[in-house]
Protein backbone atom coordinates (compact mmCIF):
# COMPACT_ATOMS: atom_id res chain seq x y z
CA UNK A 1 0.00 0.00 0.00
CA UNK A 2 1.44 3.45 -0.92
CA UNK A 3 2.35 5.59 1.94
CA UNK A 4 -0.29 8.10 1.01
CA UNK A 5 -3.02 5.77 2.13
CA UNK A 6 -2.44 6.34 5.55
CA UNK A 7 -5.17 9.25 6.75
CA UNK A 8 -4.34 10.38 10.45
CA UNK A 9 -7.33 11.54 12.31
CA UNK A 10 -7.12 14.80 13.93
CA UNK A 11 -9.75 14.38 16.45
CA UNK A 12 -7.99 17.02 18.70
CA UNK A 13 -9.69 20.20 20.08
CA UNK A 14 -8.57 23.23 18.11
CA UNK A 15 -6.86 24.66 15.33
CA UNK A 16 -3.42 25.13 17.05
CA UNK A 17 -3.51 21.54 18.41
CA UNK A 18 -4.15 19.98 14.18
CA UNK A 19 -1.39 22.37 13.25
CA UNK A 20 1.08 20.90 15.97
CA UNK A 21 0.27 17.67 14.85
CA UNK A 22 0.73 18.24 11.07
CA UNK A 23 3.77 19.94 11.90
CA UNK A 24 5.01 16.78 13.82
CA UNK A 25 3.84 14.59 10.92
CA UNK A 26 5.37 16.50 7.70
CA UNK A 27 7.50 14.71 6.01
CA UNK A 28 5.71 11.06 7.06
CA UNK A 29 2.62 11.65 6.10
CA UNK A 30 0.83 13.26 3.44
CA UNK A 31 -3.16 13.09 4.21
CA UNK A 32 -5.35 13.36 7.32
CA UNK A 33 -9.24 13.06 8.33
CA UNK A 34 -10.81 15.85 9.88
CA UNK A 35 -13.99 15.13 11.82
CA UNK A 36 -16.94 16.44 13.62
CA UNK A 37 -14.70 17.53 16.54
CA UNK A 38 -12.18 19.78 14.98
CA UNK A 39 -14.20 20.92 12.54
CA UNK A 40 -17.02 21.90 15.15
CA UNK A 41 -14.30 23.76 16.97
CA UNK A 42 -12.27 25.41 14.00
CA UNK A 43 -14.51 25.15 10.97
CA UNK A 44 -13.65 25.28 7.41
CA UNK A 45 -10.00 26.89 8.50
CA UNK A 46 -8.90 23.37 9.80
CA UNK A 47 -9.24 22.14 6.31
CA UNK A 48 -7.87 24.88 4.62
CA UNK A 49 -4.81 25.15 7.36
CA UNK A 50 -4.26 21.33 6.19
CA UNK A 51 -4.34 21.64 2.68
CA UNK A 52 -1.86 24.75 2.62
CA UNK A 53 0.26 22.61 4.88
CA UNK A 54 0.08 20.20 1.75
CA UNK A 55 -1.66 17.57 3.13
CA UNK A 56 -5.21 16.12 1.57
CA UNK A 57 -8.28 15.96 3.31
CA UNK A 58 -10.69 13.55 3.85
CA UNK A 59 -13.61 15.56 5.79
CA UNK A 60 -15.68 12.99 7.57
CA UNK A 61 -18.86 14.75 8.66
CA UNK A 62 -20.68 11.96 8.05
CA UNK A 63 -23.83 13.28 6.65
CA UNK A 64 -27.47 12.24 7.75
CA UNK A 65 -30.30 14.12 6.83
CA UNK A 66 -32.91 14.32 4.32
CA UNK A 67 -31.43 14.92 0.90
CA UNK A 68 -31.60 18.42 0.21
CA UNK A 69 -29.87 19.33 3.00
CA UNK A 70 -27.34 16.59 2.35
CA UNK A 71 -26.82 17.50 -1.06
CA UNK A 72 -26.14 21.37 0.29
CA UNK A 73 -23.68 20.49 2.84
CA UNK A 74 -21.85 17.97 0.58
CA UNK A 75 -21.69 21.43 -2.26
CA UNK A 76 -19.66 23.19 0.26
CA UNK A 77 -17.51 20.50 1.62
CA UNK A 78 -16.60 20.11 -2.38
CA UNK A 79 -16.16 23.67 -2.12
CA UNK A 80 -13.58 23.02 0.22
CA UNK A 81 -10.95 21.45 -2.04
CA UNK A 82 -11.63 18.49 0.03
CA UNK A 83 -10.60 14.52 -2.05
CA UNK A 84 -12.87 12.61 -0.13
CA UNK A 85 -16.25 13.07 2.05
CA UNK A 86 -19.05 11.07 3.55
CA UNK A 87 -22.63 10.02 4.13
CA UNK A 88 -24.43 7.77 6.82
CA UNK A 89 -25.12 4.95 4.10
CA UNK A 90 -28.04 4.05 6.09
CA UNK A 91 -29.62 7.67 4.80
CA UNK A 92 -30.97 5.77 2.11
CA UNK A 93 -30.22 6.18 -1.52
CA UNK A 94 -31.84 9.04 -2.37
CA UNK A 95 -30.32 10.99 0.31
CA UNK A 96 -26.71 9.27 -1.41
CA UNK A 97 -27.89 9.79 -5.22
CA UNK A 98 -28.32 13.73 -3.79
CA UNK A 99 -24.58 13.40 -2.49
CA UNK A 100 -23.07 12.12 -4.89
CA UNK A 101 -24.55 14.60 -7.68
CA UNK A 102 -24.35 17.41 -5.55
CA UNK A 103 -20.34 16.65 -5.53
CA UNK A 104 -20.43 16.68 -9.18
CA UNK A 105 -22.24 19.63 -9.52
CA UNK A 106 -20.19 21.59 -7.20
CA UNK A 107 -16.89 20.36 -8.66
CA UNK A 108 -17.66 22.02 -12.23
CA UNK A 109 -19.15 25.11 -10.19
CA UNK A 110 -16.32 25.71 -8.13
CA UNK A 111 -13.53 24.38 -10.48
CA UNK A 112 -12.03 21.49 -7.91
CA UNK A 113 -11.59 18.33 -8.34
CA UNK A 114 -14.95 16.21 -7.85
CA UNK A 115 -14.55 14.74 -4.26
CA UNK A 116 -14.86 10.62 -3.33
CA UNK A 117 -17.85 10.47 -1.87
CA UNK A 118 -18.06 7.62 0.70
CA UNK A 119 -21.09 5.85 2.80
CA UNK A 120 -20.82 4.67 6.46
CA UNK A 121 -21.46 1.17 6.58
CA UNK A 122 -21.92 0.10 10.42
CA UNK A 123 -19.27 2.25 13.10
CA UNK A 124 -16.42 0.58 13.81
CA UNK A 125 -17.07 0.78 17.46
CA UNK A 126 -20.33 -1.70 17.13
CA UNK A 127 -20.53 -5.03 17.62
CA UNK A 128 -23.49 -7.99 16.48
CA UNK A 129 -24.93 -7.01 20.27
CA UNK A 130 -25.31 -3.58 19.87
CA UNK A 131 -26.34 -3.42 16.24
CA UNK A 132 -29.16 -5.91 16.62
CA UNK A 133 -30.48 -4.51 20.31
CA UNK A 134 -29.70 -1.03 19.83
CA UNK A 135 -29.66 -0.11 16.69
CA UNK A 136 -32.47 -2.76 16.15
CA UNK A 137 -30.66 -3.92 12.58
CA UNK A 138 -31.18 -8.12 13.19
CA UNK A 139 -28.79 -9.42 10.71
CA UNK A 140 -25.29 -10.13 11.27
CA UNK A 141 -22.90 -7.40 10.95
CA UNK A 142 -21.06 -8.65 7.86
CA UNK A 143 -24.45 -8.78 6.12
CA UNK A 144 -25.51 -5.37 6.98
CA UNK A 145 -22.90 -3.61 6.05
CA UNK A 146 -22.99 -5.44 2.62
CA UNK A 147 -26.41 -4.30 2.32
CA UNK A 148 -25.59 -1.02 2.70
CA UNK A 149 -22.50 -1.16 0.69
CA UNK A 150 -24.65 -2.38 -1.80
CA UNK A 151 -27.34 0.60 -1.87
CA UNK A 152 -24.50 2.96 -1.34
CA UNK A 153 -22.97 1.80 -4.65
CA UNK A 154 -26.57 1.96 -6.18
CA UNK A 155 -26.96 5.82 -5.64
CA UNK A 156 -23.98 6.38 -7.56
CA UNK A 157 -21.01 6.50 -4.29
CA UNK A 158 -17.75 6.10 -4.88
CA UNK A 159 -16.72 3.65 -1.71
CA UNK A 160 -17.43 3.06 1.66
CA UNK A 161 -16.28 3.46 5.36
CA UNK A 162 -16.21 -0.10 6.78
CA UNK A 163 -14.01 -1.68 9.28
CA UNK A 164 -11.19 -3.74 8.37
CA UNK A 165 -13.30 -7.28 9.43
CA UNK A 166 -15.25 -6.79 6.24
CA UNK A 167 -13.13 -5.39 3.94
CA UNK A 168 -12.67 -9.51 2.48
CA UNK A 169 -16.35 -10.08 1.44
CA UNK A 170 -16.73 -6.43 0.30
CA UNK A 171 -14.03 -6.45 -2.36
CA UNK A 172 -15.76 -10.20 -3.64
CA UNK A 173 -18.81 -8.19 -3.53
CA UNK A 174 -18.27 -5.17 -4.89
CA UNK A 175 -15.01 -5.50 -7.22
CA UNK A 176 -11.79 -3.54 -7.21
CA UNK A 177 -12.96 -0.12 -8.24
CA UNK A 178 -14.77 0.18 -4.79
CA UNK A 179 -12.95 2.24 -2.79
CA UNK A 180 -12.75 0.76 0.82
CA UNK A 181 -11.69 3.02 3.80
CA UNK A 182 -11.12 1.55 6.70
CA UNK A 183 -10.66 2.98 10.78
CA UNK A 184 -10.38 0.47 13.26
CA UNK A 185 -6.84 0.22 13.22
CA UNK A 186 -4.56 -1.17 16.30
CA UNK A 187 -1.44 -2.82 16.37
CA UNK A 188 -1.50 -3.42 20.57
CA UNK A 189 -4.57 -5.35 22.43
CA UNK A 190 -6.13 -2.10 23.41
CA UNK A 191 -8.72 -1.35 21.67
CA UNK A 192 -10.55 1.81 22.65
CA UNK A 193 -13.67 2.43 22.31
CA UNK A 194 -13.59 0.12 18.96
CA UNK A 195 -14.97 -2.82 18.41
CA UNK A 196 -14.30 -4.47 15.21
CA UNK A 197 -10.44 -3.75 14.85
CA UNK A 198 -7.36 -5.49 13.04
CA UNK A 199 -3.92 -4.67 13.10
CA UNK A 200 -2.38 -2.35 9.59
CA UNK A 201 -1.34 -5.59 7.97
CA UNK A 202 -4.56 -7.26 8.38
CA UNK A 203 -5.80 -4.38 6.80
CA UNK A 204 -3.30 -4.28 4.15
CA UNK A 205 -3.77 -7.72 2.94
CA UNK A 206 -7.71 -7.53 2.92
CA UNK A 207 -7.07 -4.71 0.45
CA UNK A 208 -7.95 -1.41 2.05
CA UNK A 209 -7.71 1.51 -0.21
CA UNK A 210 -6.94 3.88 2.53
CA UNK A 211 -6.47 3.05 6.29
CA UNK A 212 -7.28 5.81 8.75
CA UNK A 213 -5.40 6.06 12.33
CA UNK A 214 -6.47 8.35 15.04
CA UNK A 215 -5.03 7.57 18.39
CA UNK A 216 -2.40 5.07 18.00
CA UNK A 217 -0.40 8.02 16.02
CA UNK A 218 -2.00 11.26 17.79
CA UNK A 219 -1.93 9.86 21.92
CA UNK A 220 1.43 8.58 20.72
CA UNK A 221 4.75 10.32 22.83
CA UNK A 222 6.25 10.41 19.47
CA UNK A 223 3.23 10.92 16.33
CA UNK A 224 5.76 10.95 13.40
CA UNK A 225 7.52 7.55 15.25
CA UNK A 226 4.29 6.09 15.28
CA UNK A 227 2.57 6.98 11.79
CA UNK A 228 6.35 5.52 10.74
CA UNK A 229 5.65 2.18 12.58
CA UNK A 230 2.38 1.83 11.11
CA UNK A 231 3.82 2.71 7.48
CA UNK A 232 6.29 0.10 7.28
CA UNK A 233 3.55 -2.56 8.45
CA UNK A 234 1.56 -1.25 4.82
CA UNK A 235 4.39 -1.12 2.52
O1 LIG B 1 -8.53 6.95 17.22
P1 LIG B 1 -9.06 5.99 16.19
O2 LIG B 1 -7.96 5.34 15.36
O3 LIG B 1 -10.02 4.98 16.78
O4 LIG B 1 -9.90 6.92 15.20
C1 LIG B 1 -10.71 6.40 14.18
C2 LIG B 1 -11.31 7.55 13.44
O5 LIG B 1 -12.14 7.03 12.41
C3 LIG B 1 -12.19 8.47 14.26
O6 LIG B 1 -11.95 9.78 13.78
C4 LIG B 1 -13.61 8.05 13.96
O7 LIG B 1 -14.50 9.15 13.98
C5 LIG B 1 -13.48 7.53 12.54
N1 LIG B 1 -14.46 6.53 12.12
C6 LIG B 1 -14.65 5.32 12.79
N2 LIG B 1 -15.59 4.43 12.34
C7 LIG B 1 -16.32 4.70 11.25
C8 LIG B 1 -16.11 5.90 10.56
C9 LIG B 1 -15.17 6.80 11.03
O8 LIG B 1 -13.95 5.05 13.77
N3 LIG B 1 -17.18 3.81 10.79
Amino acid sequence: MAPDRLLVALDVESLADAEGLLARLDGVVTGCKIGTQLFTAAGPAAVEMARKRGFRVFLDLKFHDIPNTVAGATRETARLGVFMLDVHASGGVAMMRAAAEAATRAAQDFAVPRPLVLGVTVLTSLDRRALQQEVGVAVSVDAHVLHLADRARAAGLDGCVASPREIGPLRLALGPDWVIVTPGIRSSPRTDDQTRVATPRQARDAGADYVVVGRPITAAPDPAAAAREILSRLA
